[in-house]
């Protein structure tokens, strides 16, 4: 978090973005006995988990068993009914402050535009997220480079292949550069290869100081997480 009177004289280029500044180590997302009902049916029953920056945590469990519900609470886009999300000592009471804040999510759907270009697509975040017009030329080129996407990069999204496009929705959240990346089944539609360089960029998302959450179904997958949280009908069991 950026408090230091020094680095208030340092112009920034994301000036009201995200509120990280990557020479510090971002805060911890904390998730205290959180409780989530659909229509009365508990999905998530008093889970408690720590997502600390510099990590990844894994999200496992079979389908339905509540892996998006907890990356969507704590994304700040669900409420739940008992029970608490913090981000160091804030707690999350909505998604609009979750963005001010830096929490980025790479939804399963992947929540991308069809009808603009896959850099486009990075831009109007950027943008959204008051990114200087500079750096969002930059980050948008660089974000579709490192997901393997520079030649698809003017291509619309609804051009792309369903692995292409779970590349693009991916630079999209790395693009961000927040203080925490959920990222949900972003390996699912992938080949070996890119399966490997997206795990290799959760990694460097972590190193750079993020808090790194990754749901997945994919055993190999966790097992290159630092941690993991397994969900059946919604009960979490931190497996390691
Ligand atoms: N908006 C909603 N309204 C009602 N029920 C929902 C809603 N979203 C999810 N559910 C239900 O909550 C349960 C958990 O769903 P969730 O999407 O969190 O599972 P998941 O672990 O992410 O599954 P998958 O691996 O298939 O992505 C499921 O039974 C699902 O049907
Ligand atoms: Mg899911």
């Amino acid at each position: 978090m950026n408090t230091t009177g020094a680095a208030a004289t340092i112009p920034n280029p994301r000036e009201g973005a995200l509120n990280f500044d990557p020479g510090e180590p971002g805060p911890t997302l904390t998730v205290t006995g959180v409780t989530v009902a659909y229509d009365g049916r508990p999905v998530l029953r008093d889970v408690t988990v720590t997502a600390r920056p510099g990590q990844i945590l894994a999200v496992t469990g079979p389908s339905g068993a509540g892996k998006t519900t907890l990356l969507s609470t704590m994304a700040g886009l669900i409420r739940p009914e008992r029970g608490a999300v913090r981000l160091g000592e804030q707690l999350l009471r909505s998604r609009d402050q979750a963005v001010r804040l830096g929490v980025v999510i790479v939804p399963q759907d992947n929540g991308l535009a069809p009808i603009l270009t896959a850099s486009e697509n990075i831009q109007v975040a950027l943008i959204a997220n008051k990114v200087a017009p500079g750096e969002t030329r930059r980050r948008a080129a660089e974000a579709p480079e490192r997901v393997g996407l520079a030649e698809q990069a003017n291509q619309l999204v609804e051009e792309l292949s369903g692995g292409q496009q779970q590349r693009t929705a991916l630079a999209r959240g790395l693009a961000l550069q927040g203080c925490v990346l959920l990222a949900d089944e972003v390996t699912s539609e992938l080949d070996a290869q890119n399966r490997e360089r997206v795990l290799q960029l959760l990694r460097a998302e972590a190193d750079r100081g993020a808090a790194v959450v990754f749901a997945t179904h994919d055993p190999e997958a966790a097992a290159a997480c630092d941690s993991e949280l397994h969900l059946s009908d919604g009960t979490a069991t931190l497996l390691r």
